[in-house]
């Protein structure tokens, strides 16, 4: 009986703890919604296909992956336009830098190849690696809800925090010269 007693008080303390719980993750993760979209950051999205990198110069100066959930690989690897409801694009980007602990080892190997130092120096500084994170953007495929955006819902991440209204107005009309591909300007790697 005590046993019992136990378990149910054991059984009540965790009911407790989830209905305490929930409302509050929640709001969490409706305050981390994209304005204008209405976009959260889709789980997992980490661990999605690559389609492509690129590097962008200039100030942004950054390197960037452009990774797709199954929906969106899927499609591409078919050739499929337009792409499908459900499907998710998204574009991670870090700032570049250089790597010492890559380039004291590309230096003893490219000196022993016959490069000057001056030469190797100058090499080696235009080797780079992803730094620190800039920003992650999201494409949410849904036709009927983003109608009145070619079917994409837009949203841009900062240290996992949404980016203001402002910045989410001007990713469609940008988009809009990739309008024959479905509004989407990467293409999938080979
Ligand atoms: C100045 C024009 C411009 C604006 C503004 C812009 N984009 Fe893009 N976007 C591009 C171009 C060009 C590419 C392809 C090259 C690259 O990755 O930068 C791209 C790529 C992307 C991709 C990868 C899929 C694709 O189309 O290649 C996503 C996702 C994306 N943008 C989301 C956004 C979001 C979200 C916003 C608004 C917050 C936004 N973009 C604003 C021009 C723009």
């Amino acid at each position: 009986m005590k046993r019992i007693t136990f378990l149910l008080v054991a059984v009540a303390t965790l009911a407790g703890v989830v209905a305490f719980t929930a409302p509050t993750s929640r709001r969490a993760a409706a305050q981390e919604a994209a304005p204008v979209f209405g976009i959260n950051i889709p789980p997992g999205y980490r661990d999605w296909g690559m389609i492509s990198v690129a590097h962008v110069g200039g100030n942004l100066n950054d390197l960037r992956v452009k990774l797709g959930n199954d929906v969106a690989i899927k499609a591409y690897r078919e050739g499929k336009l337009p792409f499908p409801d459900g499907t998710i694009i998204a574009r991670l980007a870090w700032r570049q830098v250089t790597s010492e602990e890559n380039n004291i080892v590309l230096h003893r190997t490219l000196e022993r190849g016959g490069l000057s130092s001056e030469q190797t120096t100058k090499l080696l500084a235009e080797s780079f690696v992803a730094g620190p994170a800039t920003n992650v953007q999201f494409m949410v495929k849904d036709s009927r809800k983003y109608a009145s955006t070619g079917g994409w819902g837009f949203a841009q991440f900062t240290n996992g925090k949404p980016d203001g209204e402002a910045a989410h107005n001007t990713c469609f009309s940008c988009h809009a010269p990739a309008r024959d591909r479905d509004f989407v300007f990467t293409r999938y790697a080979p």
